[in-house]
């Protein structure tokens, strides 16, 4: 009894999202970015934690593990290393195979050991303790930047599991499998979380935005809908264009499309991975001399990178103009429109500083990938300034969506943290069209003509649009679970939860089968169940697939603490689809 009583706590305990803290610190020396702080360090029998932990800021995104800096790594190198602080570790490290990264597009090369410590992560507001996460303490490591200029990096990553390919191993929440035990997964495993996913939006540094990253939720305030979704972490640009949100164009050409073009120079789709690891548009050259071309920018052979000629009177007229980047995707499956991600120029006058450069200059983050066959192109942290980026691990679902601009209070939207079900495959989502511009209005100044610039605030309104929920999956729609189902589901929760505590390994088996039917009715899953097609979307263009293997070794660990709130569709509490409206 008591077994079933610790159960039904552990069920009906309200888990909820956890907002995490950004630095007041940003870092280069491509950005400026934003970065989160956590405190790293002691373990389970710590009678003081606190005073053992260190504050570290980290760029979020990561393969493997959260990689952290040491001061032995760092002695190798020059005073900006270990910038965002250091952690020795003082544990013993885990016999798991050295984690090594060596990633093209953020010419970076890490080795590291793993050690088990504590993490501190959450706001003011609410903060939690998780133990034993797999950290890896950084041995060595560089980023030989595009001049073949060599330094460390100023930071460490954080793993959120933004991984994807058979090498990126960050898919548990379960410690004890091969796979490093990461904080959001360990969050969920210790029922602290609804979810094993999050929502990040990075913000800009250069703006005073802070950025946003929930654990188990997402900032509703980060989001203009509609978003697209897929099955996986890679998407498909369609196009990229050039165009002004409200008033004259600065462009001589008014608006251009078709400039993305494949290695062969020619107009195409391309798959691509949005990743907040590599800091830039990492994509084909052809492309990236295409956009070139239509901006004051040149390539400059001294640091291999494109740069903005500031002496071009049009460069700041660009910089400052409604004028954007649009980066056209597929739709979510069941939506008819194209995504367009609308990246201001005003987020893409970054700034290249000390060691890459000895004196600061303005860049345009497009740089050109030599890809190999095994990488993916990817859209970067530049991108992502202008983007929100959610992924759920259950689901494997990948939500991708224009941001808003810093807003009236660098919040965007404001503040408004919601859960993610562990089922969920949508968001609710605001959709109103001006929101877009009205969240940039304070750093915009319109084409020329004072009238152009009155005709900013007068943007067209959308009369259907307030608050709209995408729905993408028929399959759990309201239809099916009436709103009177979920007031009941709330009431037998507990009693449920003791019921199936007490039958829980009896019924392990086929509560397996039954969550994995309901729950992911719009993905294709092979007869070994498990192995999850992508959803293909564009033609022509062949997708990686998930790691499968994952998929197979995680549901039992589901089926251990998690089942049921799929099976009894306690989740649908959490839906948008059903408690609001
Ligand atoms: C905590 O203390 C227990 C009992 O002394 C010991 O078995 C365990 O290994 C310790 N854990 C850590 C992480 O040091
Ligand atoms: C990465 O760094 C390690 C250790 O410094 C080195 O042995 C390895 O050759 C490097 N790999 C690449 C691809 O540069
Ligand atoms: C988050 O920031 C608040 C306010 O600065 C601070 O009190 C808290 O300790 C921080 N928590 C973490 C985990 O960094
Ligand atoms: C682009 O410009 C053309 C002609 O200047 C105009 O007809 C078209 O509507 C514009 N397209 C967009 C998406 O603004
Ligand atoms: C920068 O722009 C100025 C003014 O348009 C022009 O004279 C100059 O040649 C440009 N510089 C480069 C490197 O393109
Ligand atoms: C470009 O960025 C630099 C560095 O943040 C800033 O000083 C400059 O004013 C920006 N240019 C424009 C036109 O906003
Ligand atoms: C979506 O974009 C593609 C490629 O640019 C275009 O061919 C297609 O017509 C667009 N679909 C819609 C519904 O606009």
């Amino acid at each position: 009894m008591a077994t079933a009583i610790l159960c039904a706590i552990r069920v009906t305990t309200a888990q909820q999202n956890l907002a995490v803290n950004w630095s007041s610190n940003t870092y280069g020396p491509d950005g400026p970015w934003n970065a989160i702080t956590i405190n790293v360090g002691g373990n389970q029998n710590s009678t003081d934690i606190e005073s053992e932990q260190v504050s570290i800021d980290l760029l979020v995104g990561s393969y493997y593990a959260s990689y952290i800096p040491s001061s032995s790594a760092c002695r190798a190198y020059g005073p900006q290393c270990g910038n965002g602080g250091v952690w020795d570790p003082d544990t013993i490290p885990i016999k798991q195979p050295p984690p090594n990264i060596w990633d093209a597009p953020s010419f970076i090369n890490i080795t590291g050991t793993v050690y088990p410590g504590a993490v501190t992560i959450g706001t003011a507001g609410k903060q939690q303790t998780v133990y034993d996460v797999d950290l890896a303490s950084i041995d060595t490591f560089s980023v030989k930047y595009p001049n073949e200029v060599t330094a460390a990096p100023e930071l460490g990553f954080f793993a959120l599991n933004s991984g994807m390919d058979k090498e990126i191993r960050a898919l548990s929440d379960a410690k004890g499998s091969e796979d490093p035990w990461i904080v959001a997964g360990s969050l969920y495993n210790q029922f602290i979380i609804p979810s094993y996913s999050y929502g990040l939006q990075i913000g800009s540094a250069a703006l005073n935005y802070s950025g946003s990253l929930v654990l188990g939720g997402y900032d509703k305030g980060r989001i203009i809908g509609p978003y697209t979704s897929c099955a996986g972490y890679m998407t498909t640009l369609l196009d990229i264009t050039m165009d002004v949100e409200t008033g004259p164009s600065p462009f001589s050409f008014g608006n251009a499309s078709k400039l993305l073009t494949n290695v062969l120079g020619q107009p195409s789709s391309l798959s691509v991975k949005p990743d907040p690891m590599p800091p830039g548009l990492h994509l084909p050259a052809q492309t990236c001399s295409n956009l070139a071309q239509k901006l004051p920018v040149y390539y400059d052979s001294t640091t291999n990178y494109y740069l903005w000629n500031t002496s071009d009177p049009s460069y700041e007229q660009i910089i400052n103009s409604p004028a954007y980047l649009g980066f056209q995707f597929t739709p979510a499956p069941g939506d008819e429109a194209n995504v367009t991600i609308k990246v201001p120029f005003k987020l893409l006058n970054l700034t290249l500083t000390s060691p890459v450069v000895t004196r600061p200059v303005q860049y345009f983050p497009c740089i050109p990938f030599d890809r190999t066959p095994a990488d993916q192109w990817r859209l970067g942290r530049a991108f992502l300034q202008a983007a929100f980026l959610g992924y759920n691990t259950h689901t494997n679902t990948m939500w991708l969506a224009q941001a808003p601009g810093p807003g009236v209070a660098n919040e965007g939207l404001g503040l408004e943290p919601q859960d993610i079900a562990n089922s969920a495959t949508t968001l609710e989502v605001y959709s109103d069209k001006t929101l877009f511009a009205d969240s940039w209005a304070g750093h915009w100044t319109a084409t020329k003509a004072t009238e152009a610039s009155n005709s900013t605030s007068s943007a067209p309104a959308d009369p259907t649009s307030t608050t709209t929920t995408n729905e993408h999956q028929p399959g759990i729609s309201g239809g099916a679970i009436g709103g009177a189902v979920v007031g009941v589901v709330a009431g037998i929760a507990i009693i449920a939860a003791i019921i199936f505590c007490l039958v829980r390994k009896k019924s392990k088996q086929s509560t397996l089968q039954q969550s994995s039917d309901e729950g992911l009715e719009d993905t294709e899953i092979g007869p070994e169940r498990g192995f999850r097609k992508q959803q293909s979307t564009s033609e022509g263009y062949t997708f990686l697939e998930m790691p499968t293997d994952h998929e197979v070794e995680e549901l039992p660990n589901h089926a251990e603490s998690k089942e049921l709130p799929t099976s009894m569709r306690v989740y649908e509490l959490e839906s948008p689809l059903n408690t609001r409206r």
